[in-house]
């Protein structure tokens, strides 16, 4: 036994653990009815008519080549494990139904140098650093977090009665949404006077999924596949 590392011994263990695990998992698997259980939690406003499959796609392989590249993972003769069953969601899921040609913040944009530093605090080119599924919620987003990109906004004219530099400057960054929202996809009218921004509760009341404080209406409709 002296021969073996800790490492080793650890990663035996290990995979005497996953073993049941992972085959547990294929034959879950090889039975097709069962392969999405059940759904952990509510489903997005607007996704009750799409498919599953819409998003959960087959992870690459066949499930016996899964099986290997984990095992051969566990006794450490691989750098990473693989998706199992089915891939990861991904943006490319989302932007397939969702792209569209008005979109104010393109996740795209972020991949530039200069938002190097924001992408650690919030990584804005992945939809799912601001939104999940399976939760009862619209986005999972501070509402002040405009501040990480914004605190250099300077306005030419600036048409606000209290200007966007005093907000700034009074730290107000929860006013943002209450007059924005931040996609671009509401075509209300903008307020230019704070009195007239919508009330900050309807703005949190709505990215935990309620109703929309800039309207019903929008620019763009997603596809429904
Ligand atoms: C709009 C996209 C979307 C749709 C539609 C969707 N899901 Fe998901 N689902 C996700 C995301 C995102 C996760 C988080 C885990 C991940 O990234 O794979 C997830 C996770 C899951 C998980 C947990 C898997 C794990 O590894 O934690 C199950 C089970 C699941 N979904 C089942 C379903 C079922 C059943 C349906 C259809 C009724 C469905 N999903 C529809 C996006 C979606
Ligand atoms: C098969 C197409 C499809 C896919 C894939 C899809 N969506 Fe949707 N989504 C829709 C439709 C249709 C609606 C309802 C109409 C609308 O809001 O434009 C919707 C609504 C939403 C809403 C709520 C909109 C609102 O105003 O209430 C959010 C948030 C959302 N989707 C995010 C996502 C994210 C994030 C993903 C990827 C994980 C995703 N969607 C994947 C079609 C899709
Ligand atoms: C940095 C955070 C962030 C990212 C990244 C992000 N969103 Fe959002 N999203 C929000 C917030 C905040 C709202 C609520 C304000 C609004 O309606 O624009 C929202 C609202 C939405 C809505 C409902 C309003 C509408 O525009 O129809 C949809 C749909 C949506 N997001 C889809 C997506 C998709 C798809 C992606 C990836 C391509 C994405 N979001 C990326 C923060 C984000
Ligand atoms: C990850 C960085 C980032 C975050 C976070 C962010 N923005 Fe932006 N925003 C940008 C960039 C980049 C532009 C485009 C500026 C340009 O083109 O010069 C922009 C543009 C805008 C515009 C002008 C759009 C136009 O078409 O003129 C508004 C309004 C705006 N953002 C509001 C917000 C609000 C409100 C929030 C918070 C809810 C927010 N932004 C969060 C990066 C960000
Ligand atoms: C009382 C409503 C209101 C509040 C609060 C507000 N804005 Fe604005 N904002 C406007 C209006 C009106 C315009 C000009 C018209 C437009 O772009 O829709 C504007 C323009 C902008 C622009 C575009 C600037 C350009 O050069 O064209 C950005 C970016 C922006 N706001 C970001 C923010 C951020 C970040 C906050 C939070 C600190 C904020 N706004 C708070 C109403 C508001």
């Amino acid at each position: 036994m002296r021969k073996w590392s800790k490492l080793t011994r650890l990663k035996l263990l290990a995979l005497m653990v996953a073993l049941p695990v992972i085959g547990l998992g294929a034959a879950t698997l090889s039975y097709q009815p069962a392969r999405f259980l059940v759904a952990t939690g509510p489903i997005q406003a607007g996704h009750q008519d799409i498919s599953c499959q819409a998003c959960h796609t087959d992870a690459p392989g066949t499930v016996r080549q899964q099986l290997q590249a984990n095992f051969r993972y566990l006794v450490g003769l691989r750098v990473h494990p693989v998706d199992f069953g089915y891939a990861k969601v991904t943006s490319a899921a989302c932007i397939v139904c969702h792209e569209r040609p008005n979109e104010r913040h393109p996740i795209y944009r972020f991949q530039e140098p200069r938002f190097e530093m924001v992408l650690t605090r919030l990584d804005a080119t992945s939809c799912l650093a601001c939104h999940a599924e399976h939760k009862d919620e619209r986005a999972f987003v501070e509402p002040t977090f405009c501040r990480l990109c914004h605190e250099d906004l300077t306005l030419k004219s600036d048409p606000l009665d209290v200007p966007h530099e005093t907000l700034i400057a009074e730290q107000n960054w929860q006013s943002c949404l209450t007059c924005h929202d931040f996609h671009g996809n509401h075509p209300a009218n903008v307020p230019t006077r704070l009195r007239d921004a919508y009330p900050l509760k309807s703005v949190t009341d709505y990215l935990a999924n309620g109703p929309s404080p800039y309207g019903p209406v929008k620019t763009y409709e997603a596809r429904k596949e």
